[in-house]
């Protein structure tokens, strides 16, 4: 496995870069905007493809690298169902897998720091984002934080791993690196509370001053959408109602860019065939399974995913692979399900 843990001491946030190989999928926890550049150095230093970006919730102390690293990338943008973030590709939820090429992370929602914090868990290590911190829990005082909750999301889950369980956590400001989840329970001053009563009055007497890049990381970090207007612009892109006269016709392919779950969870637009983002520049390509579909059936090629993010990516993709009736649904699913669009399982 590889596993590197990057630091940027002006907020000191912690990065996670995860891969199962080298030359294969990679996966990036909270990158930090001003270190993309170092990011996707490493990643083409140890041949690997960035596949996805995940926050592990809205940063107050940083703007996210998530943006960024999708228009550098074309990787998957990824942070948990309650984000107010305006468009990430993929949205997780408690008991979901957070999954690339050889790994499969479980995610935890964690709630108490933020209302859309979550934790990972990967095999022997936990990444805890802010909600467990070494030696210290995440403020739950801004973003609707709540203390009983965090206390909740503490006790009933993050602690409830094994011991040996390594700590990683999104930020240091005293230049630990690691724990573990036997030694938090040990040592960590706010874990030492008898009850959730004290552990609330404990964080709520806190006092703590606002993150100095609060009134710019927050806003920002809600807006990181990609701008599918430009792929509107283009006459590329087709709205949920004008998307619903499409199903059935012969004439027409819809193409489904979202991942399993991701369809059992929310259903599929009848008739539409599944092909999985992560397997698009193979499939766009001549000789590949959609260039071909559009070339030999002169089908309109229409795709969709959960908010319209990856369908915008892959509709430019298939475009610039000469797939020149590509369209996609804007707003995906969402929208969808917004318009009351037919859904299967
Ligand atoms: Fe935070």
């Amino acid at each position: 496995m590889i596993f590197r843990q990057l630091f940027d001491s002006v907020s000191g946030t912690y990065t996670y870069l995860l891969a199962s190989r080298k030359g294969g999928e990679a996966l990036i926890i909270d990158p930090v905007i001003e270190k993309v550049e170092r990011y996707i150095q490493l990643v083409n230093e140890l041949d690997l493809k960035l596949v996805k970006a995940v926050d592990t919730h809205l940063h107050a102390d940083h703007i996210t690298g998530l943006g960024a690293l999708r228009d550098r990338t074309h990787c998957i943008t990824v942070m948990g169902e309650q984000s107010k973030a305006d468009v990430v590709s993929m949205r997780l939820a408690e008991g979901d897998k957070l999954t690339i090429e050889g790994l499969a992370l479980d995610v935890l929602y964690t709630p108490g720091h933020t209302d859309d914090s979550y934790s990972f868990v990967m095999h022997d290590r936990v990444f805890t984002g802010d909600t467990l911190l070494i030696r210290g829990t995440g403020r739950t005082d801004f973003q609707n934080g709540d203390a009983r909750a965090q206390y909740e999301s503490l006790f009933n889950k993050l602690l409830k791993l094994p011991d040996e369980t390594m700590v990683f956590p999104a930020h240091d400001y005293k230049g630990e690196t690691v724990s573990t989840i036997g030694e938090e329970r040990a040592f960590n001053p706010r874990l030492q509370v008898k009850s959730i009563e004290q552990y609330v009055d404990l964080m709520n007497n806190l006092n703590l001053p606002n993150p100095k890049m609060m009134d710019v990381a927050v806003p920002a970090n809600m807006r990181v959408g990609l701008a599918q207007e430009a792929i509107a612009r283009r006459g590329w892109a087709i709205g949920a109602n004008e998307a619903m006269t499409l199903v059935g016709r012969g004439d027409v392919t819809l193409v489904d860019l979202r991942e399993k779950t991701e369809r059992e969870r929310h259903g599929v637009i009848p008739g539409s065939l599944h092909a999985p983002y992560g397997d698009l520049a193979a499939n766009v390509q001549p000789g590949g399974m959609l260039h071909e579909l559009a070339r030999a059936t002169g089908k309109r090629i229409v795709f969709y995913c959960a908010f319209g993010e990856r369908s915008a990516m892959a509709v430019q993709a298939a475009q610039d692979a000469g797939i020149t009736n590509a369209c996609h649904i804007q707003g995906g699913i969402d929208a969808w399900k917004k318009a009351c669009g037919p859904l299967t399982r």
